[in-house]
């Protein structure tokens, strides 16, 4: 008797899951026959009733006027803390509130301070091991980071931002041209955690993608070589 070799067909996830719930085994966009494939209601899910980490992903958004209160420096802390801070695992030992490629942690963080009571104006940068202010600058650069974010002037008016750039070279030692994808992948966790965490202190702020690179390192006194900016994001107390 001759063999017959049979065909495997790709069966979509969608299909097998259309099968199990009875409606035989179907391919593609045939799923259901013409009809709308099966859809399933989530339990609700939209922060109300939830913990604290749901009420702030809830309370989440782009902030762009503040008060004139100014920030306190256990707010900045906490602020700089969830966006690059030390942690501790259980499992690893010290880890960080983001994750990072390889463990590399290429991102600097970094603050420009206007108004921040018991912190003189000025530029420091973030030190997560030791959870530390290092002085950069002793100016208040807050109107020249404005200028560099194309004019953006929510950035003077907002007491501090946090800037946060990526020493991509890092990272690409061990990962070569993936790195690039890796610390932005990075920054974008870092800053959620910062918006996150405004929102938790009844803070607010909005992640600046738009300005101009030497602007920025200028403000921050960096060789651009060295570290790229990736994000802005002025931080105070909503209007
Ligand atoms: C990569 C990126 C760059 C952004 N750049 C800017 C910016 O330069 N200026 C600004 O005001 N908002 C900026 N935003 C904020 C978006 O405009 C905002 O997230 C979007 O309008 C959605 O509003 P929501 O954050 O209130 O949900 C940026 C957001 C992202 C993710």
């Amino acid at each position: 008797m001759p063999l017959v070799r049979l065909k495997v067909l790709p069966v979509s996830a969608a299909a097998v899951l259309a099968a199990c719930l009875g409606g035989g085994i179907m391919q593609g966009n045939d799923v259901g026959r013409g009809e709308p494939p099966p859809r399933i209601d989530l339990p609700r899910a939209d922060g109300d009733a939830g913990s604290g980490l749901e009420r702030a992903l809830a309370g989440r958004r782009s902030v762009r006027r503040f008060t004139a209160r100014p920030l306190t420096l256990e707010q900045a802390g906490e602020l700089l803390w969830a966006c690059a801070g030390r942690s501790a695992d259980g499992v690893t030992g010290a880890t960080r509130t983001v994750p990072s490629a390889g463990g590399i942690y290429p991102l600097r963080v970094y603050l420009a301070a206007g108004d921040v009571r018991g912190l003189a104006a000025g530029v420091y940068r973030y030190l997560p091991e030791e959870h530390e202010l290092q002085l950069q600058s002793g100016e208040d650069r807050r109107r020249a980071l404005a200028e560099a974010a194309l004019g953006q002037m929510f950035i003077a008016r907002a007491p501090a931002s946090v800037v946060i750039t990526a020493r991509t070279a890092r990272t690409a030692r061990r990962y070569g041209a993936r790195a690039q994808r890796y610390v932005h992948i990075e920054a974008g966790h870092a800053a959620q955690n910062l918006c996150l965490e405004a929102v938790a202190l009844g803070l607010g702020t909005v992640p600046v993608g738009a300005f101009v690179d030497e602007g920025v390192g200028r403000v921050l006194e960096v060789d651009l070589q060295e570290e790229q900016p990736l994000y802005i994001l002025p931080v105070g107390t909503p209007e």
